[in-house]
């Protein structure tokens, strides 16, 4: 193996870069030539390679968002876009290639490896919904922009009496939306992965009326049955005591500079996927299990889905109290 190629793909996270770096500088440690995928896998059919050298993954450290530019294109599940990938990897010469993105990457990164292309997949996705891996990259510095907006949220809450709904990214999973409502003190929180009517949220933002509290704090995941303006519009019609405001956090969470806790994962995983490569240990995502750097097959990434864990809607409920 001589030059492998790397590439963020999928929604942005923060920590990608600082895991860009790190796939760079163990692979030129080691001797290999690194090129830089741009745009992900759209990126990659049409040949849009660059060459790394330790310069240009500095000052990147801290930054959020990707400097190779990343982007969804659900075409690649075509084996046409997939014969192309790998003649525009051989005419470029690259031995192998690392994956950094979510459940939809992971699928583009085992379509390589099903045709024979040493690959080693990198989980990056706020959404903490990826099999194989107890943190994806991102997770950490997203929850940190949810909890900050909780917080502040929480002071015009109680200045007006009010109950806010703070809904949250995480597509089908409850993830995000759930640890932020244990670490945000939240009255009431909605996953898709537990059912929860209105009448139940009615009863819980009652009682915590009545037991004087001077706001009311309700996280919602986008995945919820029952999510957005038309959960607004159904408590707002209830009598709870509290009046209900939305605030949709959206895009917010994917941006800003990565934490401590993301930048240590994103070394820790680029440094492990170039030794994995090294080793022919491919076909497989690295992930943290414990407080160790393990992998599961891509076969399973794929095939698996991670939800949130509800022993902690348990927790979420009665410490709301
Ligand atoms: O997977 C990350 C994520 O931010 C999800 O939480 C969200 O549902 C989705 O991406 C939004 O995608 P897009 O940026 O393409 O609108």
């Amino acid at each position: 193996m001589k030059t492998i190629s790397v590439m963020t793909s999928g929604g942005d996270a923060p920590g990608m870069n600082p895991c860009v770096r790190a796939v760079v500088r163990t692979a030129l440690a080691n001797g290999l030539n690194v090129k830089g995928i741009r745009r992900g896998f759209e990126g990659l059919v049409a040949g849009e390679f660059t060459p790394m050298g330790p310069r240009d993954v500095g000052g990147i450290i801290q930054k959020g968002g990707t400097i190779l530019m990343t982007g969804r294109f659900p075409e690649f599940s075509d084996i046409k876009y997939q014969r192309l990938a790998l003649r525009k990897l051989n005419e470029a010469s690259i031995d192998g290639m690392v994956v950094i993105g979510g459940e939809g990457s992971m699928n583009g990164a085992l379509a390589m490896h099903k045709l024979g292309f040493p690959v080693v997949g990198i989980p990056a996705s706020i959404d903490n919904d990826i099999y194989g891996t107890q943190m994806a990259i991102g997770v950490d510095t997203a929850m940190n922009t949810i909890i900050e907006a909780i917080d502040k949220l929480r002071d015009t809450a109680t200045s007006h009496q009010r109950a806010f709904l703070i809904e949250t990214m995480g597509r089908e999973c409850g993830y995000l939306a759930l640890m932020a409502g244990i670490i945000g003190g939240a009255e009431m929180t909605l996953i898709p992965e537990q059912e929860t009517t209105p009448e139940e949220v009615q009863a819980a933002i009652s009682d915590a009326y009545i037991r004087g509290k001077t706001h009311a704090i309700i996280v919602v995941a986008e995945g919820a049955t029952l999510h957005g303006q038309a959960l607004l519009d159904r408590l707002n019609a209830m009598n709870t005591g509290f009046q209900f405001r939305l605030t949709i956090l959206g895009h917010i969470q994917r941006g800003g500079r990565p934490t401590a806790f993301d930048r240590l994962l994103a070394a820790r995983f680029g440094m492990n996927a170039v030794e994995r490569m090294l080793a022919s240990d491919t076909g497989v995502m690295v992930g943290l299990a414990g407080r160790e750097i393990g992998s599961a097959p891509l076969e399973d990434v794929c095939s698996k889905k991670r939800h949130a864990n509800l022993d902690y809607y348990r927790m979420a409920r009665m410490l709301a109290k």
